[in-house]
């Protein structure tokens, strides 16, 4: 059915585009290169700044690559997408870009002629100031060019016709999303200019429709994404899960709160971007986050449960886990983050809950040189019995969540698709 519409819908699409494109073609080159610009220090200096809140390495710069040189892989389920160079090389880069160029890729997801896909999040980056995206260029010109193209996208036919995205743009592309909190503070302001032009945390924490559009009514509300699901960061969302302002300071700039550790696709947001914000900036988006009036963060709440199931859960808890996350839960510093009102563990959904159990993390490395021992994969040493078992323990005992985890959960995420 859904497949249907979409088969419906990119048939549709393409005609369209045909029809719309056919003016634009053979312009590739129109736009105003090689205007005067001549940056100031200043200018250098908090473009830097601005294209670590914006977390432009996250996709332009590969693993062990080289700086804004491009070919992070990106899994989607139209295919993959490859980060571009953005490195200042003439043939390989934008080193031919005016700033004129730079900022109508930022703002339309016009690369000199070029659609982008919206992979590349423009349709957060259009809300950034002119002043801004003119410092963020200045400062990419500074950095070393590199003469390789980044890889070619690998896509499923019909996302491959990249001039269906001119459509798409038509349709869907829209200045702002709704907020999820209420303010008017200084802060708030601030902040969400954060969070919605910068950080584009609305890219990953919104849900989306079948055309790829983010859900205008339910901004911030949680999204599957890859293989850790990105919660739902409304007001209500974090202090139902225990988040107050000082706590989500930290977890910005550290990477890891009393609440748990940044996992998954957000460790390279805290990791290459949000501990390099100054203080005032983390206390707007905390701010932003929870609204000028932050809900009360609520403890974890008492479950009845079945106490034959919690002791066959709590057994494998003392065996393998308890030597990392404490006997109640609490942690040790610098080894494990603590279990008890782990916000994790608190969500509803026990999908990351599972994954990082099933998965494990890799060592990851938190600002002021804290580091913590990997999480180990239980995959292959826990049974899908055992680990419902755990997980319906941890929920109940310090989650606040209903223990209705069953085995057939557990085996259905063992499978890397999910
Ligand atoms: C979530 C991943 C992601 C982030 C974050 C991101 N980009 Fe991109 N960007 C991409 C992808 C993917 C492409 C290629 C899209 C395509 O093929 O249509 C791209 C393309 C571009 C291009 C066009 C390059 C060309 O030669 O066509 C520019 C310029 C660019 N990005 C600049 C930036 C800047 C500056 C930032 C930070 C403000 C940024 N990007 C952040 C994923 C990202
Ligand atoms: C060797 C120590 C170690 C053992 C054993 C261990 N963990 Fe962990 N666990 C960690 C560390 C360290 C992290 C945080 C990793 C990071 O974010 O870098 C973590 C993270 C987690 C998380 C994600 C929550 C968060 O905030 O990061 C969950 C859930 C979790 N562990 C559950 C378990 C369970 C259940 C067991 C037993 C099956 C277990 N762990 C065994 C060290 C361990
Ligand atoms: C590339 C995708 C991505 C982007 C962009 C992103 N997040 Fe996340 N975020 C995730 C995922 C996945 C998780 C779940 C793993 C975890 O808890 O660390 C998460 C977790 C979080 C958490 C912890 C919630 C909890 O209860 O444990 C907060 C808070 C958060 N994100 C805020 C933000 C903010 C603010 C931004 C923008 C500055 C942002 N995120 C941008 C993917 C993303």
């Amino acid at each position: 059915m859904k497949r249907a519409l979409l088969n419906r819908l990119a048939h549709g699409v393409l005609l369209a585009a045909c029809a719309l494109t056919l003016a634009a073609c053979g312009r590739e080159e129109s736009s105003t290169s090689g205007a005067a610009f001549t940056p100031t220090p200043e200018q250098v200096a908090r473009g830097r700044y601005l294209v670590k809140a914006a977390d432009c390495a996250a996709c332009h710069t590969a693993k062990d690559g080289a700086p804004f040189a491009g070919g992070a892989a990106l899994a989607s389920p139209y295919g993959t997408f490859y980060g571009s160079n953005i490195t200042p090389d003439k043939d390989h880069g934008i080193g031919k870009w005016s700033a004129d160029d730079f900022y109508a890729a930022l703002h339309d997801g016009n690369a000199r002629g070029k659609r982008l896909y919206p992979s590349m999040p423009y349709t957060s980056y259009r809300q950034l100031s002119r002043a801004d995206a003119d410092a963020m260029y200045a400062w990419l010109m500074t950095v070393k060019p590199v003469a390789a193209d980044a890889p070619a996208n690998e896509l499923k036919f019909p996302y491959s016709m990249r001039f269906g995205m001119a459509l798409w743009d038509v349709l869907f592309l829209k200045d702002t999303l709704p907020d999820a909190s209420a303010g008017q503070s200084a802060d708030w302001q601030r902040g969400r200019y954060l969070a919605n032009a910068l950080g584009h945390c609305a890219e990953c924490h919104t849900p989306r429709d079948v055309f790829g559009r983010l859900v205008d009514a339910k901004p911030l509300s949680g999204a599957a994404l890859g293989r850790v699901v990105a919660p739902d960061i409304t007001p209500a969302g974090l202090a139902g899960r225990g988040w107050n302002g000082a706590d989500l300071q930290t977890f910005f700039s550290v990477g890891i709160a009393p609440q748990g550790s940044a996992f998954g696709e957000m460790y390279p947001v805290v990791h290459l971007s949000t501990q390099y914000l100054s203080k005032d900036d983390v206390r707007a988006l905390s701010v932003y986050l929870l609204g000028d009036m932050a809900p009360a963060p609520q403890p974890v709440k008492a479950v009845a449960a079945d106490t034959a199931q919690l002791a066959a859960g709590r057994s494998v808890y003392v065996a393998v886990c308890a030597g990392c996350h404490g006997l109640a839960g609490e942690g040790k510093p610098h080894v494990a983050v603590p279990m008890n009102g782990n916000s994790t563990v608190r969500q509803a959904d026990p999908h990351n809950l599972l994954v990082a159990m099933l998965d494990g993390i890799d060592t990851q490395h938190f600002a002021g040189l804290e580091s913590m021992q990997a999480m180990p994969a239980f995959a292959s040493t826990l049974s899908d019995d055992e680990l419902s078992q755990l997980a319906n323990y941890l929920r109940a005992t310090w989650g606040g969540q209903n223990a209705n985890v069953a085995a057939a959960d557990v085996k259905v995420l063992r499978e890397p698709s999910h």
